[in-house]
């Protein structure tokens, strides 16, 4: 095994996980993951971090693909040790593998900064979630101060190689709106004890038209 396939399979994975699970972080998926109502897919849902946010009683199925076989097994074990039944299968965004109108609702948190094409990952969402459907979002990204921009700007390089593909200048809530998604932001802001390069945040609700 080189070194950089070492690095993707055994550090960073543990590095995103530890990185994803901070306090702080967790607070805000508690703000997002429990209105997850029906039938749910979420989108790069490796380590299952958001697994113990559900709110079992309001979802009738649950789906969820990662292109990344350590964080899948992770997100699988996690579903298993809740007895969940869960469709959990490896796939990348930009070519999700369900049908159109499969769900009520899709959960995307700390993953659009990381797909090759976010785009084309919004066409699919869009093209899964069912008429009225509801995308929930939790996302760190582009900073509205220019002179953290500016840093956002001259790190990304480096921290793309580190941070498996995560970008640190990509809109958030702008992005579902550019995809023609009707958005409800639910907050915003810097993350406390991040720092601010990589804290800015947006967390909210896209809705398909009915
Ligand atoms: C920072 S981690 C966040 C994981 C999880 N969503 C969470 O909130 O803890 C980014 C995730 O996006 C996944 N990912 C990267 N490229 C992707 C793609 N093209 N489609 C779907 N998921 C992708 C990674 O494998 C990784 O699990």
């Amino acid at each position: 095994m080189g070194i950089r396939n070492w690095y993707e399979a055994k550090v960073m994975p543990r590095l995103i996980t530890c990185a994803c699970s901070q306090g702080q972080v967790m607070k805000r998926r508690a703000a997002v993951v429990p209105l997850a109502r029906g039938d749910v897919f979420e989108l790069g849902c490796g380590g299952g971090i958001n697994h113990a946010f559900y709110d079992p009683g309001a979802i009738t199925s649950y789906a969820g693909i990662d292109p990344h076989a350590v964080l899948l097994d992770s997100a699988r074990e996690a579903a298993q040790a809740m007895g969940w039944v869960a469709d959990l299968r490896q796939g990348r965004g930009e070519a999700i593998p369900f049908i159109d109108s499969s769900f009520d609702c899709v959960v995307c948190t700390f993953t659009l900064c990381s797909v090759d094409d976010p785009a084309q990952v919004m066409r699919e969402l869009r093209r899964i979630l069912r008429p009225g459907g509801q995308a929930l979002f939790l996302e760190h990204g582009r900073a509205p101060d220019d002179g953290v921009r500016g840093w956002q700007e001259r790190i990304e390089p480096v921290w793309k190689r580190l941070a498996g593909g995560c970008h640190l200048t990509r809109p958030i809530a702008g992005a579902w709106q550019g995809a023609g998604f009707a958005v409800e932001t639910l907050g915003q802001g810097y993350t406390p004890k991040a720092p601010r390069f990589a804290g800015w945040m947006e967390w909210g609700i896209a809705r398909k038209s009915a």
